[in-house]
């Protein structure tokens, strides 16, 4: 097919949605950029894109809902259970480690628009001491999980097409941080284009490329189909997937008391939560509707809601999304089969596109939407929803913002690294001096129980001193 054939063919499966404006320049386009044009038209689903746009009018009706709304079925912190004790818990999920049915899944193909970092956020060097990598950190506890029950945890990796590439190189750079070769599977998720906000058209950011971003976390259950990872993991005989974003370096992978309440009440999807310390905190909030578990976004609670107290004068929707879940395999498979499962949200966004001229715009406001799918969307669908709830100080330290903004920043991040290992250090008999930076890679230690067994008696510790994998008995190799 020549040219012209292409761009005629091309023309017809846009004409029918008003968006023939994206071959404007396809006459000053060489071969190769024709072609990727092209490509990006093909796999578009534009009237899945019109039907989405048209159903943009219709939403949710919050206040009604939060109305409906309740606490989830959790297990708290400061109370035991009648029905699972944590001790029980425990067992049950370290019964089920020892199987080896657990695999691991890092979602990291976000844009990380707001740290500001030019490569993929995984590669930022967190460690306040080591400045290991954030992909580091996780993958090591992952290594240390499997040693610790004696089994392989296979680790799943979900880039984007602009983290792909260098996300495979640094793994491969890095010997995949001790994981052997075939128990690592990273593979892409899916796009979405962006479109004018007022008129719906398509944008370019170049004359040969749409405006393309990630179809968002909740691009994972496809992705998993597509590249076959969920084939693999039942090949593998695995039951359970342990859900964590690329940010959070203080997330303890696979453990063992939240797969045990996991396992023990049935849950097809666990969340891990934190209790809110302000009713208008700007996390998502899980809930419960109509005796379904899922998520009200922080801006779309009425104030009224989130400030409602039950008997106990404690907030009736306390329950603050982590992002740390555990799905069952089997519940995976079964939404898989229904690819609409998950619904697009619309979001107003800033992204830079070429006007009529071919000219670079960059907005200073919003001016397109995005489309985005959230895993959380998954909640209802789920039998038997819970969330367990954790100390946010201990096990959550998301890296989001650029340096020196303040909450969730480099800044931020590293001191609470630091606090939560001085801690541990102090817990396993150890002084150390105020103001010291010290820092413990999962390989030494994946707690302060562990850490006990591995220091000498009384260790002092009077500069900054990173912890590494253990090379005698006792010996810290700093
Ligand atoms: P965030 O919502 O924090 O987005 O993603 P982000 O891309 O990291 O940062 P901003 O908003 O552009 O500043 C939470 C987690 O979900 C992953 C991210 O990589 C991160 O681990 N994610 C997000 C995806 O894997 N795909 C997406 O399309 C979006």
């Amino acid at each position: 097919m020549n040219a012209n054939e292409k761009k005629q063919q091309l023309l017809d499966r846009l004409k029918p949605y008003g968006q023939e404006h994206v071959l404007r320049f396809w006459d000053q386009l060489s071969d190769e950029g024709r072609q990727r044009l092209a490509r990006q038209i093909e796999q578009l689903d534009l009237a899945q894109l019109d039907a989405i746009l048209r159903c943009e009018q219709v939403s949710e009706d919050w206040a009604a809902l939060a109305q409906r709304a309740c606490g989830p079925p959790a297990f708290r912190l400061d109370r035991e259970d009648e029905r699972i004790s944590r001790q029980q818990a425990r067992q049950r999920g370290e019964q089920e480690l020892r199987t080896g049915c657990l695999g691991v899944v890092i979602v990291a193909g976000g844009q990380g628009t707001r740290l500001g970092f030019d490569a993929p956020k995984g590669l930022f060097p967190i460690g306040p001491v080591s400045e290991a990598s954030l992909f580091q950190i996780l993958v090591e506890k992952v290594v240390a999980l499997g040693r610790r029950y004696g089994v392989r945890v296979p680790l799943y990796v979900m880039t984007s097409p602009a983290t792909h590439r260098a996300t495979v190189d640094f793994f491969a750079d890095h010997d995949c941080f001790g994981l052997p070769g075939e128990s690592v599977r990273i593979f892409s998720q899916g796009t979405m284009p962006a479109v004018d906000a007022r008129t719906h058209r398509l944008l370019l950011a170049e004359k040969d490329s749409l405006a393309l971003s990630p179809d968002g976390h909740g691009g994972l259950v496809a992705a998993l189909v597509r590249s076959g990872a969920l084939e693999d993991m039942q090949r593998r005989g695995l039951k359970h997937l342990f859900y964590m974003q690329v940010d959070n370096p203080l997330v303890e992978v696979g453990e063992p008391t939240f797969l045990g309440y996991h396992i023990l009440s049935g849950s097809e999807l666990s969340t891990q939560v934190k209790a809110k310390t302000d009713p208008e905190e700007k996390v998502g909030n899980v809930v419960s509707v109509d005796g379904h578990v899922r998520i009200i976004e922080y801006s779309d609670l009425p104030a009224e809601a989130a400030c409602r107290c039950d008997a106990r004068g404690e907030l009736e929707l306390w329950a603050g999304n982590i992002a740390v879940h555990l799905f069952d395999v089997d519940f995976l498979n079964r939404v898989a089969d229904d690819p609409e499962s998950l619904p697009f949200h619309l979001a107003r966004k800033k992204v830079p596109y070429l006007d009529e001229q071919g000219r670079r715009v960059e907005p200073s406001e919003p001016n397109a939407i995005k489309f985005e799918r959230f895993i959380f969307d998954l909640l209802p669908m789920a039998q038997q929803a819970i969330v367990v709830e954790v100390d946010p100080r201990r096990v959550f330290a998301p890296l989001k913002n650029a340096p020196g903004s303040g909450q969730w920043s480099p800044e931020t991040v590293r001191q609470q690294m630091i606090e939560l290992h001085t801690e541990w250090l102090r817990e396993a008999g150890a002084t150390v001096d105020p103001g010291v930076a010290v820092e413990i890679s999962p390989l030494f230690a994946l707690d302060a129980e562990q850490l006990r067994e591995r220091i000498p008696a009384k260790l002092r510790v009077c500069q900054p001193m990173y912890f590494a994998e253990v090379t005698g008995r006792g010996k810290p190799n700093v």
